[in-house]
């Protein structure tokens, strides 16, 4: 992201992550997440975690948030928020949804970590992934 549309856009994408973890379903990890995505365009979507008694039919709100954004028809995010409380602080995406990132995302798209109180830390994608498997690979 450029330096100038920053701040505003981090804040929005913050709020956003927060106020859809809201809506999270996570009967059984109790563990509520919130992420918002940014399209180039500037558009974003959210989602939240969306849990299943049947475990592994689980998804986290990294993947549920671009998801609806991919079927909504967009396709390339430059930067992602992820509002989370472990024990007051906040935590990456899973290996899974880095992988799914990466699938939509230049490796210097930003990670965006939160909490609901604060925003922490903003990594890039290819801090978190440094070796990235895609199409390249094929
Ligand atoms: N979870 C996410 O939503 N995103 C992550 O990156 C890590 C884990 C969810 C999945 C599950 O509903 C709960 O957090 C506990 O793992």
């Amino acid at each position: 992201m450029k330096k100038e549309e920053e701040q505003l856009l981090t804040e929005q994408l913050w709020r956003e992550a927060r106020e859809v973890r809201n809506k999270a379903h996570a009967p059984y990890s109790n563990f509520f997440v919130g992420a918002a995505v940014l399209t180039l365009e500037n558009k974003i979507f959210n989602g939240c975690n969306v849990e299943n008694a049947s475990y592994g039919g689980s998804i986290c709100a990294e993947r549920s948030a671009i998801l609806k954004a991919v079927s909504e028809g967009y396709k390339k995010f430059k930067a992602i928020a992820v509002v989370t409380d472990s024990h007051g602080k906040a935590v990456p995406p899973c290996g899974i949804c880095l992988q799914v990132i990466s699938e939509f995302c230049d490796p210097d798209a930003d990670i965006i970590l939160a909490t609901p109180k604060r925003i922490e830390r903003t990594y890039k994608l290819s801090e978190l992934l440094p070796s990235i498997f895609g199409k390249k690979d094929l």
